[in-house]
């Protein structure tokens, strides 16, 4: 292991990788003798397919090419799918078969499909024999082989497909290309061993892999040197990081670590799963200044029948214990959730269980899901007798609650001063900007674009139904 903590097969790997890339070089300079050739990327899915497609994109731009923003430009089209919810693999489906015309029009146009859905040996085989104008398929243990798969496209003219799973150490020393400097991705774990009982993400991201430390600080460096001030650290079960590693490492002790790295930066973490969420990991956020007082704590349920059902292994009081110590330790913290609407088999009585949590946690926002069925998961194959417009309706009533603590929430912020990283020029008028606290709340206020990106002081003048106006104080 070198200093960066790149294992052998990790540099062997990207070698291998860097070759193929300059080969691809040479390929692309011959049929693109006058210009740059173009990239699509477009990324559905979560935080962790974000920081995935950063990493491809790292090495496409090595490959030499440029990024555009509409697939009728490119010369390469890149999907990165998620199959979390049915919803999200239609909308991958559709987008993909609009893209037929394109390559009827641009025959040399390649298009290649990844992620968490080509993971699936169904959806695999659905491309294959629906959608014969897609190049290349491949999973989720593949993306840092891009460059090769890509490579055997260009030379072959034959279909590629690769979505064997893999149990290597995770790959380290890759490019990244990242669209944004202020606020940054930065996974520490891949994979998921908990096994919702509702959820893909365990099939098709494989078994958990914690990145090395030396490799997270690392990039935690590199990031804040390139003026990144809102860091959050991506896995599925941040909680279990460490595991399997040699290195004397856990969760809380890595934070500590990215916390005292010199810079003026805010670390946010997600996900945290319920059930290993420890005083502990508590203790160190409230410890860490760096850390934002920003928990989101998935419930999916308040009521214990449906949480056993969902395989959560944490009951209604233990969640709400943890939840009381978070508040105790970090009066200022702000909590948001997401929630599963709609479980096969739950009632109405034990819907009723979510919204009374909702209630007494009194989330800063959250997430809510009408229960989607996954192929090959366990709660697939269970009875599901209500109706979706009843799942609909029973959201409806959620979101309502949901409104009204949050419209409590912003009047109770008006005259109240925050610290904001200023995120980005709004759009409706000119001359105002956004800032988001560190509880996750965004407060648009007037200034100069020169504030972008750092962080200032803002005092609540006015709340709006999902926006908070305030005015700069320095
Ligand atoms: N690892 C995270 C969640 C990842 S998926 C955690 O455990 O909290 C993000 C969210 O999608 C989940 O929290 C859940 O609320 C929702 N989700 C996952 N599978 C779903 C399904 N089959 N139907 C509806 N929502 C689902
Ligand atoms: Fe899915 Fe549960 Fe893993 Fe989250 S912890 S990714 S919900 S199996
Ligand atoms: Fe979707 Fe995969 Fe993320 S299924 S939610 S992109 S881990």
């Amino acid at each position: 292991m070198d200093f960066n903590g790149k294992t052998t097969t990790s540099l062997a790997e990207v070698a291998k990788q860097k070759e193929y890339i300059e080969l691809i070089k040479t390929v692309l300079s011959v049929r693109f003798p006058e210009r740059a050739p173009k990239a699509y990327v477009h990324t559905y899915g979560c935080q962790g397919n974000v920081s995935d497609s950063e990493r491809m994109k790292g090495l496409l731009q090595a490959c030499g090419y440029v990024f555009c923003d509409k697939p009728e430009d490119a010369d390469f089209v890149l999907f990165n799918t998620c199959a979390v919810r049915e919803h999200a693999e239609d909308r991958v489906f559709g987008n993909c078969g609009a893209l037929k015309p394109v390559k009827e029009k641009n025959p040399e146009l390649i298009i290649a499909l990844c992620g968490c859905m080509m993971q699936q040996q169904h959806v695999a085989d659905r491309i294959r024999k629906s959608y014969p104008f897609v190049n290349l398929v491949f999973g989720t243990f593949a993306f840092h082989r891009l460059p090769e798969l890509l490579y055997k496209v260009l030379c072959g003219r034959k279909r590629v497909f690769e979505i064997s799973e893999n149990k290597e150490p995770v790959v380290e020393g890759l490019p990244v290309y990242r669209d944004r400097d202020v606020k940054a991705w930065l996974p520490i774990m891949y994979g998921c061993d908990n096994f919702c009982s509702y959820c893909i993400v365990p099939y098709v991201r494989g078994r958990e892999r914690s990145r090395n430390p030396e490799a997270i600080i690392t990039e935690a460096k590199e990031l804040i040197a390139a003026g990144a001030k809102d860091i959050t650290l991506l896995g599925q079960n941040v909680n279990s990081y460490g595991k399997g590693l040699q290195d004397d490492i856990d969760f809380p002790r890595l934070l500590r670590k990215i916390n005292a790295l010199d810079g003026d930066f805010m670390i946010r973490f997600m996900t945290s799963h319920p059930k290993d969420c420890t005083k502990e990991l508590l203790d160190a956020m409230a410890e860490c200044e760096k850390c934002a007082r920003h928990l989101h704590l998935p419930v999916q349920s308040g009521n214990n029948r449906i949480l056993k059902e969902m395989n959560r292994r944490y009951t209604r009081e233990e969640y709400l214990n943890l939840i009381s110590y978070a508040r105790k330790v970090m009066p200022d913290l702000s909590i948001t959730t997401d929630i599963i609407t709609g479980f096969p088999g739950e009632t109405y009585e034990e819907f009723l269980d979510t919204i009374s949590l909702v209630r007494e946690v009194q989330y800063t926002s959250m997430f809510t899901f009408i229960y989607s069925p996954r192929k090959g998961t366990k709660a697939a194959q269970m009875p599901d007798p209500v109706p979706y417009e009843t799942k609909s309706r029973w959201m409806r009533e959620l979101l309502a609650v949901q409104e009204e603590i949050a419209a409590k929430r912003t009047a109770s912020m008006v005259g109240k001063v925050y610290r904001v990283l200023v995120e980005d020029e709004t759009h409706e008028k000119d001359g105002r900007l956004t800032g988001r606290t560190g509880g996750n709340v965004n407060i648009d206020f007037a200034g100069d674009s020169s504030l972008v990106g750092q962080f200032c002081e803002v005092k609540v003048t006015q709340a709006g139904n999902w926006v908070l106006h305030g005015e700069l104080l320095k």
